[in-house]
């Protein structure tokens, strides 16, 4: 059985595939139309249900006129609070895994109207396009009361959310004395930066088919989510059904940031209509419909910041306001970073939410960061001229070498890294200091920077494999690919771990009756299930060793699991590599036609509780501004980013262009404009709801900065989803002020702001 290799072993093999660029392996996939949405489930016989949404902001439903609507031939039912079964209504332990604190909102449960857009009925009818119309012409009654929902007007009914979201901590304990400070020091800045709300806006609407089996109440509902088990577990508690009654299929997601971490109404709707129809139902929400689901809220900042003679920050304050609903208490952190990336010992950080009649706010890529490290940014970048330092080398004079906020070392953080490597690489030594210095032709140009970061964090996750006689690997674990790149990195970590070329191996993942995974978010997947499929192929790997070395005459015979690696489709010995076995002969020497393996992977907490753990980036923007215009164009930018190892810096570098886009979204385009006469957001629709297209994206550098962490997982990986977003909002205003000498303080940075 031993075969002989003649290559020698410092070369690298085949199946080496962490680290290594790779196409995603789902692509052919998506560009053929072969992956399935979750509106793409054609069930056969199916019903359509269309959400009728509410005109009203607050008030209540006195009269719904369903009969005409229902004596139009091919309309089923009209759902409404009316008539919508008691079950969910009554139990209020229902909460999702994105709860906040507070009770949920529940769709079809009362009268009572808490937002504009709250969906208040489900037509449904044997067409789509039937459904429409009848959702169109259903007249419903309300009475209108007023409304107040504009967070500007509520600055003093600020609270301390307490105890909110899960895992939300408040932030910390002021240190030192901020005040006393910010009066003593000879350089201050203050002011207030602000933003309205933003919807996140996937390419891909929410929608889900249920799909009605006809065997008690077995349904499979494809949905659009970004956690198929927090979608079953929120179906099964809200429905009363049984997990085998609720299975849960979300194979691929058109876009999530943040939208899916909770079930939307959509899935309770279609689920809701299918039981008590017993039959199919389809629900897709409109674009318009996108913007009741929650959105990133409408935040005011005050930050106040002070340094020395030289340069080194004396105080930080940093208070932020951001909306809440009237039901939930949705929280973010937003200041805690003002006392993290830099070192200061005067610090003092607030954070409060006010209640407005909308609906409650959700999770938008890097929450909180997002727009925390937009009004810390900029407000370092004004307080470095006043002090009259370069504003990269303002930052790295008060380069933080430990948490303060929690008086611990760092796991790992080459954040200096990102700066000398991000800086020389956009050319950062040729800028001219003073703002107004540089023309090209009538444009202004300016360079601007900032910085962020994020958590690295893991999640338990389970995952299986199964190693067949043909040789190939399928792996599972019921994780969902937001476009990330969550199939492919797994491919290529359960590739290399059982050396088997990628193409033998198969990832499948978003389906409840594969073993569970937390919700794709927080930018942990990768080491959470990433953990997991490792942790699960090395066991695999281990059966295989014990019945490669039954085999007759086995080379391996004897030796143990450290002392054999797996590479090209065989397990070798280390000391001679020629002593090796082909994997695909052991399970047909051994006669099993499968070998199967279930495991996961924990976090290490006791190896991970000294440690202050998170990924960080260092953003260099160059813009050209059109004096005349008011016009902004981001024309380069380079960000520098140390999320751990890299697992593939193709997806990666794709992550981090994404976030460089949403950035100069966030920056120059994305505001949910409400009109407070009727409290609803106005823009909801692409038309006008901006962000950027391809003629605004010109030149984007991207630099992984090498960081190894073992620490934060065994494969050290933080996360690269969101930490690219951070300070990008930040750098183009800052490079705007560069170029212009106008700070504007509130997102987005539009041409009547700077005219
Ligand atoms: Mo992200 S906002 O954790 O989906």
């Amino acid at each position: 059985m031993s075969q002989t290799i003649a290559r020698p072993p410092d070369i690298h093999l085949g199946t080496d595939y962490i680290g290594r660029p790779t196409s995603r392996v789902d692509g052919p996939a998506k560009v053929t139309g072969a992956a399935k949405y979750a509106a793409e489930f054609n069930v056969p016989g199916r019903y359509y249900g269309v959400v009728v949404s509410s005109p009203v902001t607050k008030g209540k439903i006195t009269k719904i006129h369903s009969a005409p609507v229902l004596a139009l031939p091919g309309v089923v039912q009209v759902f409404s609070h009316e008539n919508a079964p008691a079950l969910a209504s009554l139990d209020k332990s229902y909460k999702d895994d994105g709860a906040l604190g507070g009770s949920p909102f529940r769709p079809l449960h009362a009268p009572r109207i808490l937002f504009s857009q709250q969906p208040v009925a489900l037509v449904v009818a044997e067409t789509f396009e039937l459904a429409r119309y009848a959702a169109f012409i259903l007249k419903i009654d309300y009475e209108a009361e007023p409304h107040a929902t504009d967070l500007e007007t509520q600055r003093d009914a600020g609270f301390e959310p307490g105890k909110g979201k899960f895992g939300f901590q408040p932030p910390p304990a002021p240190r030192g004395n901020a005040k006393q400070a910010y009066e003593q020091a000879p350089h201050r800045h203050e002011a207030e930066y602000t933003h309205l709300a933003q919807h996140s806006n996937p390419m891909e609407t929410f929608a889900t088919t249920v799909e009605w089996l006809g065997d008690g109440n077995k349904l499979n509902i494809y949905d659009k989510t970004q956690g198929a088990h927090n979608v079953q577990r929120y179906i099964t508690k809200v429905f009363g059904l049984s997990k085998d009654e609720a299975r849960v299929v979300s194979k691929y997601t058109g876009g999530g940031f943040g939208g899916g971490l909770r079930p939307q109404y959509q899935v309770f709707m279609a689920v809701l209509a299918a039981l008590e129809l017993k039959h199919s139902v389809r629900v897709s929400l409109t674009r318009q419909q996108m913007f009741s689901l929650g959105h990133r809220p409408h935040t005011l900042q005050y930050l106040r910041l002070a340094a020395d003679d030289h340069g080194a920050l004396q105080s930080v304050r940093h208070a932020a306001l951001a909306e809440t609903s009237q039901f939930e208490n949705f929280t973010e952190d937003v200041v805690s970073w003002s006392g993290l990336l830099y070192q200061c010992e005067n610090v003092k950080l607030d954070y409060r939410l006010a209640r407005i009649d909308a609906n409650s706010p959700i999770d938008m890529r890097a929450p909180g960061a997002a727009t925390g490290s937009f009004a810390l940014e900029c407000a370092m970048d004004e307080l470095a001229y006043k002090a009259g330092v370069d504003p990269l080398a303002f930052r790295l004079l008060n380069y933080a070498e430990r948490d303060q906020n929690e008086n611990k070392p760092f796991s790992s953080k080459k954040l200096r890294e990102c700066y000398h490597q991000g800086a020389a690489k956009f050319g950062w030594e040729n800028r001219n200091p003073a703002p107004r210095s540089t023309r090209e032709g009538p444009l202004l140009v300016g360079y601007g920077m900032a910085t962020g970061c994020w958590h690295a964090s893991q999640q338990k996750a389970a995952a299986k494999a199964r190693l067949t006689a043909d040789g190939r690997l399928t792996v599972s674990s019921a994780s969902n690919d937001i476009g990330t790149g969550t199939y492919t990195i797994m491919t290529q970590i359960a590739a290399q771990t059982l050396g088997l070329p990628l193409e033998a191996v198969t990832f499948v993942l978003g389906d409840t009756s594969l073993p569970e995974a937390p919700l794709q978010g927080g930018s942990w997947t990768a080491a959470s299930v990433g953990t997991a499929v490792k942790n699960t192929c090395d066991e695999l790997a281990k059966k295989l060793l014990g019945l490669a070395q039954k085999m007759d005459d086995s080379p391996l015979a004897g030796v143990g699991f450290e002392d054999v690696q797996f590479v090209d489709g065989q397990i070798r010995r280390n000391d001679d590599i020629t002593q090796s076995v082909v994997i695909r002969d052991v399970l047909q020497a051994s006669g099993e036609e499968k070998l199967e393996v279930e495991s996961g992977a924990t976090p290490d907490t006791a190896k991970q509780l000294p440690y202050s753990m998170h990924s960080h980036n260092a953003v260099f923007v160059e813009v050209k501004v059109d004096e005349d215009l008011g016009t902004v164009h981001v024309t380069r930018v380079v960000n520098a980013v140390a999320a751990g190892r890299i697992l593939n810096p193709k997806t990666a570098r794709s992550q981090v262009l994404g976030s460089v886009v949403w950035g100069i979204g966030m920056a120059l385009m994305e505001e949910s404009v409400m009109d407070h006469r009727i409290g609803r957001y106005m823009n909801h629709n692409f038309a006008e709801y901006h962000i950027p297209v391809m003629a605004d994206i010109h030149d984007i550098d991207v630099v992984l900065v090498e960081e190894e962490d073992d620490i934060v997982n065994p494969l050290g990986v933080k996360g690269i989803g969101e930490v690219g977003l951070l300070g990008v909002a930040a750098a183009v205003a800052n490079a705007v002020y560069h170029a212009t000498g106008k700070r504007v303080r509130d997102l987005p940075v539009s041409i009547d702001k700077l005219l």
